[in-house]
């Protein structure tokens, strides 16, 4: 793995596949692709297809630059036993071929899992990205995903200190090394761009998005608000007797059972609208009064930006987030829910626990110190 050239040892080309496969990570791919071939290393990227329309794959390689995939395994959906071993099936002769230095998953989706069993059952180093994020709700399937994956990866990369400590704290100190937020790095830089081009020619229908009204940004997607009829019903009804204009920028998942079980989302304060490409999403975020949201990335996104979150949820990953009440978890059916997704900003400003913006550049270098 190293060279001499005179007399000085000089790390090799490293490696490194990365495997991805869902909207979040496409996000995170992008600092890591840049990072990557900035350092002069190998980057090889494989695509399971967890995520296949234009608007939850397609269009982040496009607006974040990423390469295209070298490998694309066109899984698509399924039930959570057969997508996943639709993967490790598909994976396998890939990682074989390539037979890389790391093989790079992240975050906590089912192509995360996938990539992390596939590599280690093939003697391969695995790095886990956003290593030792617990919710400790053993309902939701991202929980299962990170906790094994932590347990199966050589390598953790921990966003936060508090990550850290639940790695340690589950005898996986040694394996761990905190990097930071790679999101911060994708989002700081997309900020900029966002604040210039803002909205235009997203298509969103919704009064205030101009910069002229104060409107609200929501999503949800999660299984645990979507796949319960009654549960869904009750978010719906909160998001409709908000005091603000909502876009709903609507997941497929949030459509097709909305659709099943008879539930209109075109009602009261909602605009339904399709899921935004990065940058304009973070314009978006950046517009809007506030968040209302079940997704990780989006509460973090609303946090680095200075707008308020109200998660829908009953834990988060991410509890540096609920300092000072930037954001605050509610239940759709609390009396003052309208209330608390329509407050003000707090007065105290943000901090920064998730890092100074160049953690891409860190892992780059975990991973390149530690090859041979
Ligand atoms: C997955 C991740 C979740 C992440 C989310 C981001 C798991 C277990 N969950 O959830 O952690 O927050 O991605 O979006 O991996 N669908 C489409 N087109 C697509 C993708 C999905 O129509 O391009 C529909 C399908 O009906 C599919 C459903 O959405 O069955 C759910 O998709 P899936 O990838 O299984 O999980 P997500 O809910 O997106």
């Amino acid at each position: 793995m190293f060279s001499v050239v005179a007399g000085v040892p000089k790390i090799a080309r490293v490696r490194i596949v990365s495997v991805v496969g869902a909207r979040p990570q496409f996000v995170k791919l992008a600092p890591i692709a840049g990072a990557v071939a900035a350092a002069g290393h190998e980057h090889v990227i494989v695509h399971t297809g967890q995520h296949y329309d234009q608007d939850m794959s397609g269009v982040f390689f496009s607006g974040l630059g990423i390469p295209e995939p070298d490998e694309h395994l066109a899984v698509g959906s399924g039930g959570h036993g057969a997508q996943t071993g639709a993967m490790l099936a598909g994976l396998e002769p890939v990682l074989e071929r390539y037979r890389p230095h790391w093989v790079l998953v992240y975050g906590d989706t089912n192509s995360t899992i996938a990539g992390a069993l596939c590599a280690v059952k093939l003697h391969l180093p695995v790095a886990h990205l956003e290593a030792g994020l617990r919710s400790f709700n053993r309902r939701m399937p991202e929980e299962h995903n990170r906790v094994l994956t932590d347990h199966a990866a050589d390598l953790l990369l921990a966003p936060t200190p508090q990550a850290v400590e639940h790695l340690e704290h589950e005898g996986l100190g040694a394996r761990t090394v905190m990097v930071g937020d790679v999101m911060v790095d994708a989002c700081l830089r997309a900020r900029k761009t966002a604040r210039a081009a803002g909205l235009t020619g997203a298509g969103l229908a919704v009064p205030g998005v101009d910069g002229t009204a104060p409107y609200l940004l929501a999503t949800i997607h999660r299984a645990e608000n979507t796949d319960d009829p009654k549960r869904l019903a009750a978010v719906l009804d909160a998001l409709a007797a908000l005091p603000l204009p909502v876009a709903l920028l609507a997941h497929p998942r949030l459509r097709a059972r909305a659709q099943e079980y008879g539930l209109e989302l075109a009602r009261g304060a909602v605009h339904p609208a399709t899921p935004l490409p990065y940058a304009q999403m973070i314009a978006a975020i950046d517009g809007a009064a506030g968040v209302v949201t079940d997704s990780g990335g989006l509460q973090k996104e609303a946090y680095l930006l200075g707008r308020p979150c109200t998660t829908v949820r009953t834990e988060t990953e991410w509890p540096e987030t609920l300092v000072d009440g930037w954001n605050v978890l509610a239940e759709p059916t609390a009396y003052d829910f309208a209330a608390l997704a329509a407050r003000p900003a707090p007065e105290t400003p943000v901090g920064a626990p998730y890092g100074d913006g160049k953690t891409a550049e860190r892992v780059v270098r975990e991973l390149a110190a530690r090859v041979g």
